[in-house]
């Protein structure tokens, strides 16, 4: 094999080790700046360039660059150099150029001048010989600048250009990506913010108009008790049995809002039975039928799974009354036994486009599943489509402790 071929298989495994690396960091980003620093690390450590960094327009027109990420500056001195440069006026540099026009801009000899490389005399002193700067964009919009330094001249050849103009490509998706779903978390904790506001304000208004009034009308029928028993009058048995039945509305009224936050039957009933119960109460109430569908088999679970278990599937019951028109709603509870339980609520409804849902959430129910499930180390699967029905399971670990009923 002669030196061509040696040197350029090479370069081939080299650069299957960055793309390997880089799409890891893709795949596993969480934070943006992380993914940025990633790259930067990669393209000097995997890649064998010399410095790598990467900066974002400061805002738009204003033609500064803010830096979010480097690896392997030769010093700070020349670091901050190359980036007072991005910002420097009248300086049209290399990656000033890249950012705002959205072309890459290669460099590949520094030991010419050049005007788009006013750094070039500190570049040569440190050994770098070449360099290019992509543009990071997305739909076509440049909005950002990626740069890295090589120690030979020409050390960017097409292969190479190709290459990390589709790396550069890939980290601009990734940084799309992650934004969306930062947008998409911060919409879920606003709708939350205002579920929660809502509740509160409902919760005021029952208890102002529910137990309030009838505390009020209370307060009034004792004081005029108390009046007749200072004056040594007869309290008429009317009376009393007036305020014995308003005693008895508060205490009612206190208990529906209770149970709406926390359904006490709970504590008193297992799992299985409480949705047996559930199922049955709200299909009443609903003037449907809801199949329930359950393993006989003993199973343990922790109070605090119990309770998120019972509120997911509330949920998700919930969803199938209000939003499915379902001619078919099936409740299933499975037991795996020193595993895990299934609980799936099905229905044969107009079904949804989880996609779009998901993307664009309307409410909290859908993510309040999930994120109960996640709670207690379960997961929940909702599977839908419109005109397709919806399925929604979710499966939790099973408690260790031998208990033998939940
Ligand atoms: N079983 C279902 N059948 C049809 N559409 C559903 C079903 N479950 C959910 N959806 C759709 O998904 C949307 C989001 O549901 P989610 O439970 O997150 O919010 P919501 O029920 O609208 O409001 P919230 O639960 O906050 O009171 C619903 O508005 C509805 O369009
Ligand atoms: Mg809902």
């Amino acid at each position: 094999m002669d030196q061509d071929c040696l040197q350029a298989l090479y370069r081939l495994s080299h650069t299957q080790a960055l793309l390997a690396l880089c799409n890891r960091s893709l795949a596993r980003a969480l934070d943006e700046r992380a993914l940025l620093q990633a790259f930067c690390t990669h393209l000097v450590e995997a890649g064998g360039y010399c410095f790598a960094w990467v900066g974002y327009a400061a805002h738009r027109g204003c033609g500064r660059v803010r830096l979010m990420a480097q690896a392997g500056p030769p010093d700070a001195a020349f670091a901050a150099e190359v980036f007072a440069a991005c910002n420097a006026r009248d300086c049209p540099s290399a990656c000033r150029v890249a950012c705002m026009g959205g072309q890459p801009v290669l460099l590949r000899d520094l030991s010419r001048p050049c005007d788009l490389a006013p750094w070039a005399d500190a570049a040569r002193r440190h050994g770098l010989r070449s360099m290019i700067a992509l543009p990071l964009q997305v739909n076509g919009r440049p909005f950002g600048t990626f740069s890295l330094f090589a120690d030979t001249p020409d050390a960017f050849d097409g292969q190479a250009v190709a290459l990390l103009a589709e790396l550069a490509e890939d980290l601009a998706l990734g940084i799309q990506t992650l934004r969306a779903r930062a947008a998409q978390a911060q919409e879920v904790c606003r709708l939350r913010i205002d579920a929660e506001r809502e509740a509160r304000g409902r919760l005021a208004a029952s208890l102002h108009d529910g137990v309030g009034q009838t505390l009020q009308a209370l307060t009034l029928g004792l004081k005029q008790a108390r009046e007749l028993a200072r004056h040594q009058d007869p309290v008429p048995v009317e009376l009393l049995d007036q305020l014995v039945a308003e005693a008895g509305d508060a205490l009612r009224q206190v208990r529906a809002v209770t149970c709406e936050l926390r359904p006490p039957f709970l504590d008193r009933v297992p799992l299985r039975e409480a949705i047996r119960l559930y199922c049955s109460d709200i299909a009443q109430r609903a003037g449907g039928s809801i199949r329930f569908q359950a393993d006989e088999s003993p199973f343990a679970l922790e109070d605090h799974v119990k309770e998120q278990c019972f509120l997911a599937f509330r949920e998700a019951l919930s969803n199938a009354l209000r939003h499915a028109g379902a001619s078919r709603i099936v409740v299933v509870l499975r037991v795996r036994p020193q595993d895990r339980l299934i609980l799936a609520v099905l229905d044969d409804g107009v079904g949804f486009d989880t996609r779009q849902t998901f993307e664009r959430p309307s409410g909290l129910g859908l993510s309040m599943i999930r994120e109960r499930a996640q709670g207690v180390l379960g997961r929940a699967r909702i599977r839908s489509a419109p005109g397709r029905g919806t399925q929604v399971r979710i499966s939790v670990p099973l408690s260790r402790e031998p208990a033998p009923c939940p």
